[in-house]
C-alpha cells in the first residue's frame, strides 16, 4: 500500500542510493514488505472508441482483481493531454504501480517522472514509452512480424513470388507518435521492397515514405479520406490490387472509400487489404469476403503478461521477459516480454477466433 511503498522506498534510499532510482520498480518489494494484496493498480489506456482497448481494458482490471489487487481504469480518449492529467491524477490518488498503453509516446516524459519520484513502477502496455529512464517494463506483440504478416499476405495473394505482376499497390501506415507504427511499417517494408525496387509492385500515389503514409490516430475516416484522394488522383483509368493497412479501424476505412469508387463488382474486384486487431467489424468483412486478412493479438495474453508483471514487480521479485534488446525507448532498452500474433484470414478465423474463444459463432452472423 502506499505507507508502505513510502517506507520501503526511504528504507531503500537510506541503504543505497544507486538502487532507488531508476530501479525502484525492482527493489521496492521483496518479502519483508509484505503482501501487495489490497494494492491499487492505475491502468491508462487510450481510447474507448476502438474495441481493442476496450478488451485490454477489462482484461487487466480482471486478472488484477483476481489477483487481490484494487485497480482504477481510465481512458485518455485519444488525447495525450487527458492521458497525462489522468496519470497524474493517479498518481495523486496514491496507485502502488502504473501500467500504461500511451497515446503519444513522447508526451509521458513529465507525468512518469512524477511517477518515479513517488516511486511508483510502470508498465509499458503494448506501445512502448519513449525518451524516458522511468520506465521499467514493457509488454506487447513482436511488431515487425505484426507487419511481415500483412507483407506475406499481400505477396501470396498477388503470386509476387511466382514473379506475377505489375500489380498497382498503396501503403497506409498507422500514428506517427506511436512506436509501434514503424515496428509494423518496416516488417512490412522489409519484405514489400524487394517487389517495389522489381516493378512488379507499383505505387502509383508515389506515397511509399513513412511520413507521407501515416494516419494520425489510426482514425478509420482520415484513412478513407486519404484513399478517396489517391483513387481520385492516380487511378482514374486504372485499378489498384493491393493495400496494405496496418489496422482494422483503418482497412475499413479504406473499404468505405474503395466501394464508394465502385470497387467490390465482378469487373472491378477490391483489392487485397490487409489489417491488424480482429476487431468485429473487420473479421465480419473478412467472412463477406470484403477486408482480406488480419492479424490477431492475443489480448488476454498480453494482459495476463502485464497483470504478473505488476504483481511481481510489486512483491520484489523480477518479472518473466523475453526480449531485453529490440524495444530500446532512446534512453534505454527496456526489458520486454514478446507475445507472437497470428495471421488471420477466411481460411483460418474459425480455429483462431472462434475456437479460441475470442467470438461465438452467434457474433460473427
Ligand atoms: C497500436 C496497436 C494495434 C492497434 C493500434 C490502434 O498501438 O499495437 O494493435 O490497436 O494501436 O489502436
Amino acid at each position: 500500500m502506499h505507507n508502505r511503498r513510502a517506507a520501503l522506498a526511504a528504507i531503500a534510499g537510506a541503504a543505497s542510493l544507486a538502487l532507488t532510482v531508476s530501479a525502484c520498480g525492482q527493489n521496492m518489494g521483496g518479502s519483508s514488505a509484505g503482501s501487495s494484496k489490497g494494492d491499487t493498480i492505475g491502468i491508462a489506456m487510450p481510447t474507448q472508441a476502438s474495441e481493442r482497448w476496450l478488451t485490454d481494458g477489462k482484461s487487466v482490471v480482471k486478472d488484477l482483481q483476481a489477483k487481490g489487487y484494487k485497480t482504477k481504469l481510465v481512458y485518455g480518449e485519444d488525447h495525450p493531454k487527458t492521458q497525462v492529467s489522468q496519470i497524474e491524477s493517479l498518481i495523486k490518488q496514491g496507485v502502488d504501480a502504473l501500467i500504461i498503453a500511451a497515446i503519444d509516446n513522447k508526451s509521458l516524459n513529465g507525468v512518469l517522472q512524477q511517477a518515479a519520484d513517488a516511486h511508483i513502477p510502470v508498465i509499458s502496455y503494448d506501445r512502448l514509452i519513449l525518451g524516458t529512464k522511468n520506465v521499467d517494463y514493457y509488454v506487447s506483440f513482436d511488431n515487425e512480424q505484426v507487419g511481415r504478416f500483412q507483407a506475406l499476405y499481400i505477396i501470396d495473394k498477388l503470386g509476387l513470388e511466382n514473379g506475377k505482376g505489375p500489380f498497382n499497390i498503396e501503403l497506409f501506415a498507422g500514428s506517427g507518435d506511436d512506436n509501434n507504427t514503424k515496428y509494423f511499417f518496416d516488417g512490412a517494408m522489409h519484405l514489400l521492397q524487394p517487389y517495389l525496387d522489381s516493378k512488379q509492385l507499383v505505387v502509383r500515389s508515389g506515397q511509399t515514405a513513412l511520413d507521407q503514409v501515416t494516419t494520425l490516430r489510426w482514425d478509420g475516416p482520415t484513412a478513407q479520406k486519404r484513399m478517396s484522394g489517391i483513387l481520385d488522383e492516380s487511378y482514374r483509368s486504372k485499378k489498384v490490387d493491393a493495400v496494405l493497412s496496418p489496422y482494422d479501424g483503418i482497412s475499413i476505412g479504406i473499404l468505405t472509400a474503395l466501394k464508394s469508387d465502385g470497387y467490390g463488382s465482378d469487373s472491378k474486384p477490391l483489392p487485397v487489404v490487409t489489417g491488424q486487431d480482429a476487431e468485429l467489424a473487420s473479421v465480419k468483412s473478412i467472412i463477406a469476403g470484403e477486408q482480406s486478412q488480419t492479424v490477431y493479438k492475443d489480448l488476454r495474453r498480453l494482459a495476463t503478461v502485464a497483470a504478473d508483471m505488476a504483481d511481481d514487480v510489486l512483491n520484489g521479485k523480477t518479472p518473466t521477459v523475453n526480449n531485453r534488446r529490440a524495444y530500446n525507448n532512446g534512453v534505454k532498452a527496456v526489458p520486454a516480454y514478446l507475445l507472437q500474433p497470428t495471421s488471420v484470414d477466411k481460411t483460418n478465423y474459425e480455429y483462431v477466433l472462434v475456437a479460441g474463444g475470442d467470438y461465438t459463432a452467434a457474433e460473427l452472423k
